[in-house]
């Protein structure tokens, strides 16, 4: 903060706390002048903001100076009016009170555009949101309509304010502007039918006239030269250099659509603006012989008729006659030209006056905040200055009291509270002298003895009562206040300057000489009740809602015009106190309007009678800031830590340890009873902006509070949602379950009883369960039923399908057997019938047919290469027309010494051959006719014996040289293959029979007899017994996995 502190300007002191010769007027003034000469027109005195009127436009209040003075510490930026509207602004938003901006100074003194810069800050340092920009629009437009209807041009100020204005801007608790409201203070109404030298009529009648459309004119019965009106030429100053009236005529029009004036609003009210002016064209004479007035130039009287919608008639007679009551019987007295020109200048006057109100309570209704929520207030009071003029009247004696009040307000918070606080605080003080103007206000106010008491006692007194006798009463009952002269009760030399119709009133601000003229017209505000009828009866809008018929049957006497304001101030001065008060006081530097002019016995005076010496003794004094200590603590106790969030002593205590944390120096503040009063302004904002810096810590806290809370509503919200969902959908699933068993059981018990049934006759009970069960059945049945004709297996069937099993079990086999027969080839038949012949022989009767069963019967065992020695035994066979069915290996064992021999053996159609296996020499030939028998063991060997016999007595000599021979013993690796083709071939199955008790005999030749003994071993051996028989042990037990039989002699290729 000091770095902003050393950036401020450098001429002369910036805040006049700083000035050196405090005391003195002279250093003071030249502080002023030295910052006047170069427009630096502000300068502060602590809180208080010194205006002085530069005249010529500055660029000080643009976009961007406004962007800087936005929340920036009051002392960090040089002096101006944004900073005091910003301070003002941040306080009713960070401490929640209403303020208010008092602007005073003379009339000229820049108050009324301190006002307006002041409306433009709060409007510029806004978000813009669609409601903001509406109220603002509206806040800003309703000046130029307010200053065209009330503001004039006079000898101090080319747009002098004519009337009081305090308004309200309206905040939300973000701090943006939702309304407003205004309340007037009483219009100077004298102006609308007198205006002095060098002076205007209100702008409005100016704008109009060389503004509005030539139709709009013509319509209004106009003409566009101010000067054909006497209303507008008294002052002989129609023209006005500083103002373009045509352009702020259009800023009006624009003014009343913004602010909702309809378009009938708006014409009636230029209906009545025209009327003013035609009334003031009205002349009365006289007709010989006779006093009664008669209005000469009838043809106004028509235009306002048309432009009020009244009766001619009606009219005329209100101007012209009065309607008198006397003892209960009404009766119409005409009118004196002096009376009837001041019905008619009174009915303009009244008709002005209450357009005014109705203007403002149009603006209000616009204004007004449409949320009607809590809102903060900010007033901004411009209201006329004090002022002094050649001849001064009625209107200057309720102005300048108005500024008496003002300043005695100010004294009031400023000075005297302030002193007051510090002695009620128990802080040491050396007081300062003040002037204080109550005595000033007293005589003008107070009762009996005040200049308004006598004044309307003088109104109301029966008898003639005349200005002049009004001055006399005051003469006589306030002569001796030391704040009031009048010629009778003046000193010699003051004598001089006062004429006998006035007196003077010493103002805080200057003695001004009242003129006693009109004071009682002007208090009385009489307007006759002829021509307030004739309005009440008007079709004009306004006319006809300003004077209403109420007011005409009311009985009682309304307030006098002092008391009326004097009333209305006293209410002023009641809003004001209520709220904080910022002040700028206005200078004018020059009486005469002009720019870089400064006129330093002009300037002295104003500081004079503004109290500003006195002012600044006692900010010197004084402590910058202070507040109670619940307050201070309240804003700041964040910054501490044994005070945050709360401190559970007493405030004083709190704050004294909150200070001391904060390190403040000894001199740097005071503990009051109740207050803590900070000297300079340093310290306290050294404590602000730690205070800004803090609340942002704190605002995030309470923002991840307040979102954790939110965020756990929701969180418990979902929780409270998903129990019911599972609620409810455990429910279904435990219904659905339910319904099942309950299913189920049924389900069960049906079963169980269709059980108990099952053998009944079909029934209800049963069937069901007789159904299921054939189903279920059946199902699995057709899922095991046998594939293949060799599987036997059949599923068990229940008792009520054991005939349908039977025939489905026929029916099945058939069909596997019908689909095995369609798929069998002849080659696989003729196999087949061979296998069924070898089982039909062999099953159960030889132990090696087992083994057989797996390899297919072949037509021929020879290996490749003893295929082609088949030929040459071929080429012998054919010339017999025989075909070889079959041939293998055999071994050959001899009769005697059995001794054996390899040898192939063949079937043909009708002959058994046995060649030798070298070169298929033909061994042995057999005739199958002279086969006998064929014997084989049933054990696993494969030795069998061709036994010989049958040969007939014409048999060949082949033959019975085979007989001879004896039988043959054999030996076949595929013993069941050979023998079944050589049964099958031979068609000798009936002589194949097995060794009984293993022995085989057999003959030999010559009639003798061999034997072969067979018994069970585990190698495989064939060998000689010792009596002379052939052992053969039949290997059967190293032979029972081997798949084949390959026994007998080893074979080489
Ligand atoms: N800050 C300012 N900058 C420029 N001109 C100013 C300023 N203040 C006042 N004036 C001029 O002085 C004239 C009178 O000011 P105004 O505010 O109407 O006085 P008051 O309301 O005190 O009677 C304005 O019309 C304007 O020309
Ligand atoms: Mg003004």
């Amino acid at each position: 903060m000091e770095d902003h502190l050393n950036k401020r300007d450098h001429t002369g002191v910036q805040d006049f706390v700083l000035l050196e010769d405090y005391t003195n007027p002279n250093a003071f003034i030249e502080n002023l002048r030295k910052r006047f000469q170069e427009d630096l027109i502000y300068t502060y005195i602590g809180p208080v903001l010194v205006s002085v009127n530069p005249y010529h436009e500055l660029d000080i209040y643009n976009a961007e100076v406004i962007k800087s003075y936005k929340n920036v510490n009051f002392y960090e930026l040089p002096p101006h009016v944004f900073a005091i509207a910003d301070a003002s602004y941040r306080s009713m938003r960070g401490e929640n009170r209403d303020q208010c901006i008092l602007i005073s100074g003379e009339s000229g003194a820049g108050k009324t555009e301190a006002s307006k810069k002041v409306l433009h800050y709060i409007a510029a340092s806004n978000k813009d949101t669609k409601d903001v920009e509406r109220v603002k629009d509206r806040l800003l437009e309703s000046n130029p309509l307010l200053e065209a209807f009330g503001n004039a041009k006079t000898t101090r100020n080319d747009n002098s304010s004519r009337f009081g204005k305090y308004m309200d801007i309206q905040f939300d608790y973000k701090g943006a502007p939702v309304g407003g409201h205004i309340l007037n203070y009483l219009l100077e109404k004298s102006r609308v039918i007198h205006q002095a030298r060098g002076e205007r009529n209100f702008h409005i009648f100016y704008q109009m006239l060389v503004g509005a459309s030539p139709i709009m004119l013509k319509h209004l019965k106009l003409s566009s030269e101010p000067d054909k009106y006497f209303y507008l030429n008294q002052g002989d100053s129609s023209v006005l250099q500083t103002m373009d009236d045509q352009a702020n005529w259009r800023h009006v029009q624009h003014s009343l659509d913004v602010l909702d004036f309809t378009q009938e609003e708006q014409k009636a009210l230029f209906a009545i603006v025209a009327t003013v002016l035609h009334l003031g064209n009205i002349e009365f004479g006289t007709e010989e012989s006779k006093d009664d007035a008669k209005v000469t130039n009838i043809e106004h009287c028509d235009v306002i008729s048309e432009l009020l919608g009244c009766q001619e008639d009606a009219l005329l007679a209100a101007l012209q006659n009065r309607t008198i009551e006397a003892k209960g019987e009404k009766m119409k007295s005409p009118l004196t030209v002096d009376q009837a020109l001041y019905a008619r200048d009174a009915l303009a006057k009244g008709i002005y006056d209450r357009l005014f109100t109705w203007i403002v309570h149009k603006v209000n209704a616009s204004l007004s905040n449409r949320a009607k929520m809590k809102c903060s207030l900010m007033g901004l009071l411009d209201i006329y200055g004090f002022e002094i003029f050649e001849v001064n009247c009625f209107e200057q004696f309720c102005i300048n009291y108005c500024n008496e009040k003002l300043q005695q307000l100010f004294i009031e918070l400023t000075l005297k509270s302030e002193q007051e606080e510090y002695q009620r605080e128990g802080i040491q003080w050396e007081p300062v002298q003040y002037f204080n103007n109550k005595i000033i206000c007293d005589l003008i106010e107070s009762k009996p003895l005040g200049v308004i008491c006598v004044m309307d006692e003088e109104c109301l007194r029966p008898g003639d009562t005349t200005d002049q006798t009004f001055l006399d009463k005051l003469s006589e009952m306030i002569g001796k206040h030391p704040h009031f002269i009048s010629h009778s009760v003046a000193d010699n030399s003051t004598r001089k300057t006062i004429q006998r119709d006035e007196f003077r009133l010493l103002h805080y601000a200057g003695d001004v000489t009242y003129n006693v003229k009109g004071f009682l017209d002007k208090n009385n505000d009489l307007l006759f009740r002829d021509l307030k009828e004739a309005m009440s009866e008007t079709t004009n809008l306004i006319t006809r809602e300003c004077f209403p018929k109420d007011e005409l049957n009311s009985k009682k006497r309304p307030d006098t015009a002092a008391t009326q304001f004097k009333n209305s101030l006293s209410q002023l001065m009641e809003i004001l106190m209520s709220k904080e008060p910022s002040y700028v006081r206005c200078i004018k530097p020059n009486d005469y309007k002009r720019a870089g002019q400064f006129d330093e016995r002009i300037v002295h005076h104003q500081v004079k009678y503004l109290g500003l010496m006195e002012n600044l003794r006692v900010r010197r004094a004084g402590f910058a800031y202070r507040r109670p200590y619940e307050v201070f603590l309240k804003r700041y106790k964040s910054l501490c830590p044994a005070t945050w969030p709360n401190y559970p002593g007493e405030a004083k205590v709190g704050v004294q340890t909150l200070v001391s944390y904060l390190q403040y120096e000894e001199n740097d503040y005071r503990m009051g009873k109740t207050k803590l009063f900070i000297r300079f302004p340093r310290v306290l904002f050294a404590t602000e902006d730690a205070f800004q810096h803090r609340k942002h810590e704190l605002a995030t806290q309470v923002q991840a509070k307040y979102k954790c809370y939110r965020q756990r509503k929701v969180y418990l919200r979902m929780r409270v949602s998903a129990v019911i969902v599972q609620c409810h959908w455990r429910r279904f699933l435990a219904k659905r379950l339910l319904e099942r068993r309950r299913w189920a059981a049924q389900v069960v018990r049906k079963f169980v009883k269709g059980f108990q049934y099952r053998n009944e006759p079909e029934c209800d009970e049963n069937r069901d369960f007789v159904k299921f069960t054939k189903m279920n059945y059946l199902k699995r049945l057709a899922q095991c039923a046998p594939k293949s004709v060799l599987d036997k297996s059949w599923l068990p069937a229940p008792k009520l399908l054991q005939k349908t099993s039977e025939l489905l079990k026929t029916v099945c086999m058939r069909n596997l057997v019908l689909s095995y027969v369609k798929k069998i080839s002849p080659s696989m038949k003729i196999q087949m019938e061979q296998k069924v012949v070898a089982e039909r022989l062999f099953k159960g009767k030889k132990d090696s047919y087992m083994h057989s069963i797996k390899d297919h019967f072949v037509d021929s065992r020879l290996a490749a290469h003893h295929e082609s020695h088949k030929n040459s035994l071929l080429a012998t066979l054919k010339q017999s027309h025989e075909n070889i069915k079959y041939c293998t290996y055999v071994t050959k064992y001899d009769r005697h010494g059995y001794k054996s021999r390899k040898r192939v053996l063949f079937l043909t159609d009708s002959t058994l051959f046995v060649v030798e296996e070298k070169d298929f020499k033909i061994k042995d030939r057999v005739p199958f006719s002279l086969i006998n028998g064929i014997q084989t063991s049933s054990l696993m060997d494969g030795i069998f014996v061709i036994v010989i016999g049958n040969v007939e007595e014409n048999g060949s000599k082949e033959e019975l040289k085979q007989l001879e021979r004896g039988d043959l013993i054999l030996q076949s690796d595929h013993i069941i293959e050979t023998l079944t083709k050589l049964v099958m071939i031979s068609d000798k199955e009936n002589v194949l029979k097995f060794a009984t008790n293993n022995v085989i005999n057999h003959d030999l030749a010559s009639g003798k007899q061999g034997s072969i003994e067979f018994t069970k071993g585990d190698n495989y051996t064939v060998k000689k017994g010792k009596g002379g028989q052939l052992i053969v042990v039949d290997g059967s037990r190293s032979r029972l996995d081997c798949s084949d039989l390959h026994i007998g002699a080893v074979r080489t290729s």
